[in-house]
């Protein structure tokens, strides 16, 4: 496999490969990646180093060299986009997050309403739909039971279903209007890493798309955060790089028996998102909220020593959630927690506060989910290594659930 920094293979109108800023990939190398751990001690650890090339080969194709973007594989579901006045997503755990997330670009970008459920609640809730109404149905595996129901009960009522998968032609795009795969190559692991990555990605892509084809926002604005996902596989990699801090102090809490995560805006998704992730591969007790809603309760729960990790929002891109959450970290450090930050690189204000600090690459504010992820998921599985447990393997859990 190749795996250039510095330049990115799109295709131009006619389908050939067009090299721009950010990585390049080429196309034949998308169906190399084998289900061996390659040298790496778990599937886990293979699949988080994988991260920069799975994104790019869910980029790969869909970006044009001229900056539009080509989802047309998509089709028919992407044809009828003109009419849609809401969008609802339905997912199960980890793909429930990534939907979550989109939430937030695509009501941004698209000014178009969007719901997100889990799956398994949405069929037995009398959910509004019609023909106008696009269900996005994320699902790694494309099997599972509660998101194949939901997609049947969202078609039986007329509405257009798009599937984004990573097994090519398991049952839920089978059922589904139109399909796009993420491509991020076979995910062993049992808790979802490069899959999600790609999942949010794609949810990105298809954000954009709607942005650009109904043009309620600035086209510069978009093209402008069609440029910087375009290269966001290069930023996966320096955050790969660094990511030694978050693995030294996951060790240092193998005894801890609770953790909190907060965030706000994207990265109240992503706190729910490493509290995920913890539950199943360490096996204990984490919880996330948004900041926001700490003080309504869960502010209780601190304690001397208890771990929090604090996603920090860009200060650029959102000063004034920024400051909030910079004002929590002060506030939680003040009871004696112990602050595990993560925070865009440069932002000094946080330095202060910080018991450990992390640092992340600069991104459109909208995508860091993709940037501040990849701590999260390197905390959980350093944090199973230190109890002892199988990080490919944990306990309870199969890679999809399906029956009730
Ligand atoms: C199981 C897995 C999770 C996954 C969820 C949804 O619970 O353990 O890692 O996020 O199913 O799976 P899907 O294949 O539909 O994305």
């Amino acid at each position: 496999m190749e795996l250039r920094a510095n330049s990115i293979t799109v295709t131009d109108h006619d389908g050939n490969p067009v090299e721009v800023d950010g990585y390049h990939v080429d196309r034949e190398d998308r169906e190399d990646s084998t289900a061996d751990k390659g040298g790496y001690d778990h599937f886990m650890l293979k699949e988080i180093a994988e991260q920069p090339r799975a994104v790019a080969d869910t980029l790969l194709g869909r970006v044009l060299a001229d900056g539009r973007l080509n989802l047309d594989e998509a089709r028919p579901a992407l044809e009828e986009l003109h009419t849609v006045e809401k969008i609802v997503i339905i997912a199960c755990g980890t793909s429930h997050h990534a939907g979550l997330i989109a939430r937030y670009a695509i009501e941004h970008w698209c000014r178009l309403p969007c719901e997100v459920e889990v799956a398994g609640e949405f069929r037995y809730r009398d959910s509004i739909l019609d023909r106008r109404t696009l269900v996005i149905a994320i699902s790694q595996s494309g099997e599972s039971t509660d998101t194949l129901m939901a997609v049947r009960h969202a078609r039986a009522q007329g509405a257009k279903v798009l599937a984004i998968c990573n097994v090519e032609g398991s049952p839920i795009p089978r059922e589904s209007d139109g399909v796009l795969y993420t491509y991020a190559g076979p995910e062993v692991g049992v808790a979802a890493t490069k899959t999600f990555l790609t999942q949010l990605t794609m949810c990105y892509l298809i954000g954009l798309y709607l942005a650009q084809t109904r043009e309620p926002k600035s086209a510069d604005k978009i093209d402008s955060v069609i440029a910087q996902l375009a290269a966001i596989p290069e930023k996966v990699e320096e955050v790969l790089g660094a990511l030694d801090p978050v693995r030294e102090s996951a060790r240092s809490l193998a005894d801890a028996g609770t953790v909190l995560f907060l965030g706000r805006h994207v990265g109240y998704p992503v706190a729910l998102e490493g509290a995920l992730k913890l539950k199943e591969l360490a096996y204990m007790h984490a919880e996330a909220f948004a900041a926001c809603e700490f003080r309504h309760g869960p502010i209780a729960l601190l304690e001397e020593g208890l771990p929090v990790v604090v996603m920090v929002p860009s200060p650029k891109g959102h000063s004034v959630l920024h400051d909030r959450v910079v004002s929590t970290i002060q506030e939680v450090r003040a009871r004696g927690a112990r602050t595990i930050v993560i925070a865009e690189e440069g932002d000094e204000s946080v330095r202060p506060h910080s018991d450990v600090l992390i640092e992340i690459p600069a991104v459109s504010p909208l995508l860091q989910p993709i940037v501040s992820t990849i701590p999260l998921q390197m905390f959980a599985y350093e944090l199973a290594l230190a109890k002892g447990n199988d990080v490919d393997r944990p306990r309870n859990l199969t890679k999809s659930v399906t029956g009730e």
